[in-house]
């Protein structure tokens, strides 16, 4: 299977978190516009009152499009669940996010719900965390002296070699997020202490929120080659 059915699955299997009345947002990202899509099709199908508060503009104009009930985290600040996509995830369920940049509004929704379900395809799947560069959302107010600053906590914390780049957007221009900041990935390659890194980037000046989400999911729904199979946070 490949990995785009591998999403598709994933997102099919999560559709058993939109339920009438349910408030539900939705993520952003390849494997969440597959759950957008189904979510829109269930709900006509079985005419449910489902609302759905989106993380991102790009997700807000599919589901426009789709016809879903749409409301913003102001108006639905306590959801209950989140589906979102992910770039890796460990065994401890700690994730990081962030490849499409829309990291800040994921975290807020996510972490406003009961349940955060994270689908994917098999790739996401890691033993340690860090292949995939970490996301860190910055202030575009000082972006290098938080960068450096970044840089001496990771040489502290004992990373010999990171691999920092301010993020570019097709045109070889600083990418900003919604949120109107830039990211700085982080390419460390192995992270063995994602929770005090996290704690170290969230005490620096300038950090606006990093990639990692931890503690946040609850339940991953991983589409393989032998079909979808669901893990639960002990
Ligand atoms: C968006 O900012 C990200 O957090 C995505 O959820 C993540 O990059 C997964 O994307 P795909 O579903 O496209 O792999």
């Amino acid at each position: 299977m490949s990995a785009d059915a591998q999403k598709r699955a994933a997102a099919e299997f999560a559709l058993k978190m939109v339920i009438n009345g349910a408030t539900v947002g939705l993520g952003t990202g390849s494997t969440a516009n597959y759950f957008t899509e189904a979510a829109a099709a269930k709900v006509k199908r079985e005419k449910l009152d489902t609302k759905f508060v989106p993380t991102s503009q790009t997700t807000y104009a599919l589901a426009q499009k789709l016809g879903m009930n749409l409301v913003t985290i102001e108006q639905a600040p306590f959801l209950d669940a989140t589906v979102d996509g992910c770039d890796e995830f460990d065994s401890s369920f700690r994730l990081i996010k962030g490849g499409g940049g829309a990291l800040h509004r994921e975290k807020i929704v996510a972490s406003s719900s009961k349940f955060m379900i994270t689908i994917c395809d098999a790739s996401k799947q890691v033993e340690t965390l860090g292949a995939f560069p970490l996301p860190v959302e910055v202030s575009k107010y000082g972006v290098n002296a938080t960068s450096w600053k970044i840089e001496r906590a990771l040489v502290h914390l004992g990373y010999k070699d990171p691999k920092m780049s301010i993020r570019v957007n097709a045109q070889g221009k600083p990418f900003i997020t919604e949120s109107g900041n830039p990211i700085i990935d982080i390419k460390l390659g192995k992270i063995d202490d994602a929770e005090k890194l996290d704690g170290y980037l969230n005490n620096t000046p300038g950090v606006i929120e990093t990639g990692f989400f931890i503690g946040i999911c609850g339940v991953v729904i991983m589409g393989t080659d032998k079909g979808v199979v669901e893990l639960t946070r002990a």
